[in-house]
């Protein structure tokens, strides 16, 4: 059901992030530089209703992208999503996962808080829109 991404899922992945991110989105040069960086790794559903994307470099890995189509929410795919990224993290040689949450984004919080993510730091007005970024840290 879980599987890695290809250059084939790059319209649907562009389509997906617009929905779901608005002015923050990636654009596509973004995501397709991602889907071929040795750096950079990405997991869809099958149906690409789902996905993650990550960088992992020596110890480091940050968790760049996590979204889910809003149909297809509440389901555990997120969850399910985010054990393929810490997985394949740890089994990179990473110590150590970050990432960039809104400050409001309680699902999001949420998801994180429950897998073990906790507060480092914040970024003042990271987002489009003005809003604050959270930054939490996994030990994987
Ligand atoms: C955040 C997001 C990825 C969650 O996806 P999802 O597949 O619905 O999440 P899951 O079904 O795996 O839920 C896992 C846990 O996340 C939390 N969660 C998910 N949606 C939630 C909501 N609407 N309210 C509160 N908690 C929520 C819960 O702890 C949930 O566990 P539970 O169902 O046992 O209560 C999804 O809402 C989304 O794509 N949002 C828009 C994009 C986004 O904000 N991405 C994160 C950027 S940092």
């Amino acid at each position: 059901m879980i599987r890695e991404a290809t250059g084939e899922d790059l319209p649907d992945l562009v389509a997906l992030e617009r929905a779901l991110f608005g002015g923050d989105a990636w654009s596509e040069a973004l995501l397709a530089s991602a889907l071929a960086s040795p750096h950079e790794h990405a997991w869809v559903t099958d149906d690409v209703a789902a996905y993650v994307v990550t960088m992992v470099t020596g110890d480091l890995a940050d968790l760049l992208r996590i979204g889910v189509a809003p149909a297809a929410r509440r389901r555990g795919l997120a969850r399910r999503l985010l054990v393929t990224a810490t997985d394949h993290a740890r089994a990179s040689g990473a110590g150590r996962m970050l990432l960039e949450v809104g400050a409001g984004n309680l699902a999001a919080l949420d998801l994180y808080a429950t897998a073990g993510f906790q507060r480092i730091d914040v970024r003042r007005r990271y987002y489009a829109d003005g809003s604050d970024a959270l930054v939490l840290s996994l030990d994987l």
